[in-house]
């Protein structure tokens, strides 16, 4: 069996490609009406309205599903393969979904051990949940490394310095925007000094490199937009400090 890793925001995706067919279906009665009613050059211009506005829409839907199915892969590979691994490390996802990034991080780890923590939203990932996650990490071959536990990225249920490395793909915005510096804090608390954090995001990117200086973190780095994915995203990553503040 093949890991299946699911579409990323399906509600957006499907409204996206919903409202994009619709106004498409609409340009051509448009037309139709608008040159009987108002003359050639009006029907032309509304339909043509129309028809660049369905193709927008359906191009972000597309997009999405490419950035869920080969960008994210992608991006996270490269991300992963620059950050020279030793291969035993400990790793840490918050909300890992069906495990598109901590599977991938196994096999940058390959004696490492991968920690999954998520509330499992079905709205954040179609198929999300722990079996789903678990029969990718059987079909990658890679279940006796996998742990997965339910938990919020708040308040993650690990004593300090438990990590070499933490990561947050496409989750951290999930939260509202006055709680996203308590979860990075968290990322943080849970790696060992000189460990790495590692945060992928399409918002908030700028606060959480706030957050990871505030909590002292060293070499806080956020990256120009990726625009491989939609929507186009930055990576932060920082090194957790050798002495906490
Ligand atoms: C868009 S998915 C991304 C999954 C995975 N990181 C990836 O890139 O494929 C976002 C994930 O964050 C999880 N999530 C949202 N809020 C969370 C929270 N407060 N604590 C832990 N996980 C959360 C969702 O359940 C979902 O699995």
């Amino acid at each position: 069996m093949r890991a299946k890793f699911g579409i990323d925001a399906p509600g957006v995706v499907r409204t996206l490609a919903l409202l994009g067919v619709a106004l498409g279906v609409l340009a051509w009665p448009v037309f139709a009406l608008l040159r009987a009613a108002w003359g050639g050059a009006a029907a032309v211009a509304v339909s043509a309205g129309l028809a660049l506005t369905a193709l927008t829409l359906l191009t972000q839907s597309v997009w999405m599903v490419y950035s869920s199915l080969v960008a994210k892969h992608r991006l996270w590979h490269r991300t992963l393969d620059g950050l020279a691994l030793r291969g035993d490390e400990r790793v840490l996802e918050v909300g890992p979904g069906r495990g598109a990034v901590l599977l991938r991080a196994a096999r940058h780890v390959p004696r490492g051990h991968l920690v999954g923590v998520d509330l499992w939203r079905a709205q954040d990932q179609s198929g999300n949940g722990r079996a789903a996650l678990l029969a990718n990490a059987r079909a990658a071959g890679v279940a006796d490394r996998v742990e997965v536990l339910d938990g919020d990225m708040r308040d993650l249920p690990f004593p300090a310095a438990e990590f070499d490395l933490a990561l947050a793909g496409l989750a951290i915005h999930n939260l509202p925007a006055g709680e996203r510096a308590r979860a990075v804090g968290e990322l943080l608390r849970v790696v060992r000094p000189g460990g790495r954090v590692v945060i992928l995001d399409f918002e908030g990117t700028a606060g959480y490199a706030d957050a990871l200086r505030q909590g002292g973190a060293d070499a806080v780095h956020t990256s120009a937009r990726h625009w491989s994915m939609h929507p186009p995203v930055r990576l932060v990553t920082a090194t957790a400090p050798a002495a906490r503040p």
